[in-house]
């Protein structure tokens, strides 16, 4: 039996995120949404809105279970959008961001992706062989080079380490049918 095409979007704000979200449910997808501000329920689109504080990667997990619980399937599409920075406090210093906003934006921007991918891997390998699958993770252009801008410091800094380990994924696990 083919598996339901069910899609997780963790941070689905108003510009990329929600785009996403609308595309993956005019394609036939069941979606689920994640934002700091979810009440639960339904959002108005008729997505599964879950509650979730990407700052902390050990509250992942349940947002799997949740999707799990809902569809009965676990997501077979997961993007991870959100993403973090923190400006200087001191114009121009990259160095004075506060070392807890560093390790939160480092969270948001690589731990909790890190964690979705396991996550995602885990509930394919549950699936009918065959079943399309994907991680999408929402980067930009910063892991391509160094850009000395300060207020970039932390969104640098997480997309390019998230670069590195999707891209040591990818490699690892596409021959498995996994991206
Ligand atoms: N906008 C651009 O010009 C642009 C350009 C290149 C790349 N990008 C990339 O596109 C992605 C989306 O950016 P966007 O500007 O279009 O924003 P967006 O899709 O409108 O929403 C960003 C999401 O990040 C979430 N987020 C931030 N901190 C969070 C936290 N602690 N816990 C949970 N969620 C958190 C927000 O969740 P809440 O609902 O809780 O606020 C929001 O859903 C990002 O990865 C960004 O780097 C954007």
């Amino acid at each position: 039996m083919a598996a339901t095409p069910v899609a997780l979007i963790l941070g689905s704000g108003p510009r990329v995120g929600a785009s996403v979200a609308q595309k993956f449910a005019s394609s036939g997808y069941k979606v689920a949404v994640t934002s700091r501000n979810a009440t639960g329920g339904k959002t108005a689109e008729g997505f599964l809105s879950l509650k979730a504080d990407l700052s902390k990667p050990d509250t992942v997990p349940a947002l799997f279970d949740a999707v799990k619980a809902e569809f009965q399937s676990p997501p077979t599409v997961v993007v991870y959008n959100a993403a973090a920075l923190t400006p200087p406090p001191e114009e121009g210093a990259p160095l004075s961001i506060p070392t807890e906003s560093f390790t939160s934006d480092l969270n948001i921007n690589t731990v909790s992706p890190y964690v979705a991918a396991q996550q995602a891997i885990a509930g394919w390998e549950t699936l009918p062989k065959g079943t399309k699958t994907a991680f999408i993770f929402t980067g930009n252009i910063l892991n391509t080079a160094v850009k000395p801008v300060p207020v970039f410091t932390t969104l640098g800094v997480g997309k390019s380490a998230a670069a590195f380990w999707i891209g040591v994924a990818d490699a690892a696990y596409s021959a498995r049918g996994y991206r």
